[in-house]
């Protein structure tokens, strides 16, 4: 393909480059996640961090990855390119959600979304299926593109998806034939994989028009590079139906479950809106809706301001005030680090970590592998990198409060010695264990054994060096409390 001057954001973010961030090795297991540089300036909120490295990473951290504050691995998950790893409520229980597939150099996917349960058990698995036509010309068994895994209140899930489509692109300086994505969103029965409620942007283009769209069509508009004209990349459930991000069209729209547009915000217009202080934004991303009533509403959202063809300024975290009574919109805040300004030309999350505007806010810098945490009055309190700027990408990142007792057993790698063995034990997933046993069984039979040792938990795998052993086999539990949790399988040595 030739180079698309059109999408060199997507190309600059997408089409990542070779590993050379450092990374960690473990002996009980065969992860290499990147390592977390952190500088924690203040206090946190509670949670761990979720992020979703791929690029200029090992093959073998290139996954949805959990990890502490201090940096320490918690779990990884399998080697593939994820999206919106984070923490949900399905049915009144936390679960764990992200998408896995392929992502384009276009700048979206075709994949499925997991749902875990708190031992990681895969409860669901949700696919999207239909006549959709891709860019590549290959038929998936899911459509569910990368950009939206959100659980609603209803415990259904919203998703989107892209659909080439040829269209009379005369208007925007294409021709009458031309190819273009149409953007759109699916609501999905989790138990069922039933859609229950779909929109496409392309049918409501009298109140979307396309000379909207901040896109240039450059050399786009082919079938194997269509225009993306919407880059649709968030919805949000609210209480009359769903609110909608077109990242192309600097705009958010607010549906009624029907799919009519009742009203919109523009990042450089105000839309339906009257600016008023600091509303402006463009390129965003992670539009979310809070404290929703009939006269209005906050909007927050992670506001690029950048793609790899147009810098309008830094990139910061927004919350706006919509106020549907005199159709005004208020700056209530705009975050950056004044010591680490930073332009994001794609990707990224603004998590709100409380019900409160003054709580602190979590946001991922998406093309940018950095994640940084403000408190309530703006300033930073955290920043941790996981890559080189531009190489390394989550498309959003959490911080997320999670308990997890794994379904598998502690790992355990035995390396003998001169006069005795190394033990390395780790638990990958298990969030709340603070010690280990460690047992010489007479056989790879036996369950019981006497304990030969014990250590306090570090991080992600902790080593201990014994000599005089009893038998030639080690056996492990991981505990809380004095609790066994877990037990290893019985390892010769
Ligand atoms: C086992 O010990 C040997 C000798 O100390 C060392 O070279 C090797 O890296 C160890 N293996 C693992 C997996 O830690
Ligand atoms: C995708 O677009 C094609 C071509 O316009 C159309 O035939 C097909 O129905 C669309 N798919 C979906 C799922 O809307
Ligand atoms: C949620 O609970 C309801 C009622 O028990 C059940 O019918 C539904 O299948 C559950 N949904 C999911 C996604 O587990
Ligand atoms: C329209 O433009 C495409 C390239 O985007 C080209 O392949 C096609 O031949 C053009 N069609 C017409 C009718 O000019
Ligand atoms: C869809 O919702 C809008 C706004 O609530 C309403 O005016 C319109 O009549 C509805 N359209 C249909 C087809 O139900
Ligand atoms: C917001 O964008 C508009 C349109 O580009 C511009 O005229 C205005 O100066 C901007 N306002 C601020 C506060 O940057
Ligand atoms: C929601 O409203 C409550 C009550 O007015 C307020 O305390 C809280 O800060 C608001 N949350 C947001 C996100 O604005
Ligand atoms: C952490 O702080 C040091 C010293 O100010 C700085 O050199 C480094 O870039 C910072 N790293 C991150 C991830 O903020
Ligand atoms: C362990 O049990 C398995 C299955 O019962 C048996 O085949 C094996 O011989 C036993 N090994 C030892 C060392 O006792
Ligand atoms: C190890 O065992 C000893 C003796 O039971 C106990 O005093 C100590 O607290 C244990 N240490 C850990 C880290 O569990």
């Amino acid at each position: 393909m030739a180079p698309l001057w059109s999408s060199a954001s997507v190309v600059l973010s997408l089409s990542l480059g070779a590993a050379a961030w450092p990374y960690s090795t473990y002996s009980s297991m065969g992860f290499q996640p990147p390592q977390l540089e952190v500088n924690q300036t203040g206090t946190t909120a509670d949670g761990l961090l979720f992020l979703g490295p791929r690029g200029g990473v090992q093959p073998a951290g290139q996954a949805a990855l959990i990890y502490d504050n201090a940096g320490n691995l918690v779990y990884e998950g399998p080697e593939e390119v994820t999206a919106n790893f984070m923490v949900q409520q399905l049915n009144g229980s936390d679960v764990i959600t992200f998408w896995a597939g392929d992502m384009l150099d276009l700048g979206f996917g075709y994949g499925t979304v997991h749902i875990l349960d708190n031992t990681y058990q895969e409860i669901h698995t949700v696919t999207l299926t239909g006549d959709f036509v891709t860019a590549d010309g290959q038929t998936r068994e899911s459509y569910i593109d990368l950009h939206e895994s959100h659980i609603t209140p209803q415990n259904t899930l919203l998703v989107t998806a892209y659909n080439v489509t040829q269209h009379d692109l005369t208007s925007v300086g294409g021709n009458s034939t031309d190819y273009m994505l149409d953007s759109h969103f699916y609501e999905i029965d989790i138990s069922t994989n039933e859609i229950l409620n779909s929109w496409s942007a392309l049918d409501h283009e009298d109140q979307i028009p396309l000379t909207t769209s901040h896109q240039k069509i450059g050399v786009s508009g082919t079938s194997e590079n269509p225009w993306d004209a919407y880059h649709i990349n968030a919805i949000t459930a609210t209480n009359h139906g769903y609110l909608v991000s077109l990242r192309h069209m600097w705009s958010g729209f607010y549906l009624d479950h029907n799919g009519t547009i009742i009203w919109h915000i523009s990042g450089d217009t105000g839309g339906d809106f009257a600016p008023s202080g600091n509303t402006n934004f463009s390129w965003q991303h992670d539009m979310r809706v809070h404290n929703e009533t009939d006269d209005g509403l906050i909007l927050n959202l992670f506001n690029n301001a950048n793609t790899g063809s147009d810098s309008e300024g830094d990139t910061t975290g927004l919350s706006l005030s919509i106020n549907l009574q005199d159709k005004t919109v208020t700056g209530l805040k705009s975050l950056s680090d004044p010591n680490d300004p930073i332009k994001s030309v794609s990707q990224g999350s603004y998590q709100l970590l409380g019900a409160d505007e003054d709580a602190n806010v979590f946001m991922d810098y998406g093309s940018i592998s950095k994640v940084k945490e403000y408190d309530g009055n703006g300033n930073i309190v955290f920043t941790a990198q996981f890559g080189d700027d531009n190489a390394v990408a989550s498309y959003r990142g959490y911080r997320c409060q999670w308990s997890a007792v794994p379904f598998w057993k502690p790992s355990l790698y035995v390396n003998r010695t001169s006069d005795g063995a190394s033990v390395y034990m780790s638990w990958n997933g298990a969030t709340d264990y603070d010690s280990w046993n460690i047992y010489a069984p007479s056989s790879v039979n036996s369950t019981a054994g006497p304990q030969i040792g014990n250590a306090t938990r570090t991080g992600f795998e902790t080593r201990v060096d014994l000599t005089d052993l009893p038998t030639n086999y080690i056996q492990v539990s991981a505990l809380q409390d004095g609790n066994i949790l877990g037990s290893s399988e019985v390892v010769p040595f």
